[in-house]
């Protein structure tokens, strides 16, 4: 028998599979997901004979569209999502990072108009490279690399 921990199977909804281990969080904030009514169900450092490690996050009742999930890329390019009816798998996709993000990621530069605390502009950034992701402030043109992503999660 296989020694690989199961984590409960759902019957209709999205999982995001594939997470590098410890970024879940950072997906769960990314997707708005509403940790007081969303049935969500969080597994970390599960092994994986693909990652070695990886966590998984499985939305129950909620199919997200492509649009939504592609901003899990951000900080989880090689993340695949399943989208689940009746218990079968019917699309699975891996995601791609999206070519403009509004509000999700903060600015690194101190002295960017989207960090002035008494106007604050929402940010946008816009998809400098592919693989791995890196994106550029619309505002100020700073460039964050793919590492930095994650740790800039508004
Ligand atoms: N899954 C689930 N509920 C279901 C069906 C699938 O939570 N009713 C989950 C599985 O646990 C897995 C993911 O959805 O994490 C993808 O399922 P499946 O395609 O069956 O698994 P694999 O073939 O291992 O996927 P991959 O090839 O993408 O690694
Ligand atoms: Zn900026």
């Amino acid at each position: 028998m296989s020694k690989e921990l199961k984590v409960k199977k759902i019957r209709n909804g999205t999982v995001i599979d594939h997470i590098p281990p410890g970024r879940a969080m950072d997906i769960i904030k990314i997707l708005n997901v509403n940790m007081e009514e969303d049935t969500v169900l969080i597994a970390v450092n599960v092994d994986s004979s693909k990652m070695g490690k990886k966590d998984i996050i499985k939305i129950e009742g909620k199919l997200l569209e492509r649009d939504e999930v592609d901003k899990v890329a951000i900080v989880a390019p090689e993340a695949t999502v399943n989208i689940i009816k009746d218990y079968e798998v019917v699309k699975k996709f891996k995601v791609k990072p999206p070519e403009t993000v509004e509000g999700v990621i903060k600015c690194p530069n101190p002295n960017c108009i989207t960090n002035d605390e008494r106007e604050p502009v929402r940010t946008r950034f816009v998809l400098e490279s592919d693989d791995p992701p890196v994106y550029r402030c619309e505002y100020c043109e700073r460039l964050v690399e793919a590492d930095r992503l994650p740790d800039l999660i508004r």
